[in-house]
């Protein structure tokens, strides 16, 4: 695992915005090393971090990420995306979802998307703030 290169161009926009942050609720979704998630709760927001339900040695990345940050409050859940599971619903509402890097793969999207909605049902101004790289192949002329 490795940081991103949407995750630096993340957490650049929530360092830009950190003034917003003090006690905002903010879950990052699909966090891996869990950079922006790391640097809003350094900024005073209440994070929570998430990653694959199914992925746990990524969810260990993420708790390791808290432990050398020195954030052992942060809690870390196992969220697939698409899948309303307990600890989703048990979630309390909101404020910012963090997404870096997550729309990679279309065939995913629908799933995140789903996350999101079930999201905005809990509070309807919940914001997705998102970075996402284009990786497709151009195509050189012969
Ligand atoms: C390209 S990495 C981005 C990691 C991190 N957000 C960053 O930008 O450095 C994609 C992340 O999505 C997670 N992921 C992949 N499929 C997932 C799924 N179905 N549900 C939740 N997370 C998933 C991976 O474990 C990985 O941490």
């Amino acid at each position: 695992m490795y940081v991103w290169p949407c995750a630096v161009v993340l957490a650049q926009y929530l360092w830009f915005h950190r003034r917003s942050l003090p006690g905002k609720a903010v879950l990052e979704i699909g966090a891996g090393v869990s950079l922006p998630g790391i640097v809003a709760a350094k900024c005073g927001a209440k994070v929570t971090l998430s990653d694959s339900a199914e992925l746990p040695h990524c969810l260990e990345i993420c708790r390791q990420s808290c432990r050398m940050n020195h954030l052992p409050q942060v809690p870390v859940l196992g969220l697939t995306w698409g899948h309303v599971s307990q600890d989703l619903l048990g979630l309390p509402p909101q404020d910012i979802v963090l997404a870096s890097d997550v729309f990679f793969e279309p065939e995913d999207f629908e799933d995140i998307l789903t996350t999101v909605y079930f999201l905005m049902q809990k509070n309807p101004r919940v914001q997705l703030w998102s970075t996402y790289q284009v990786r497709r192949a151009l195509a050189v002329p012969a």
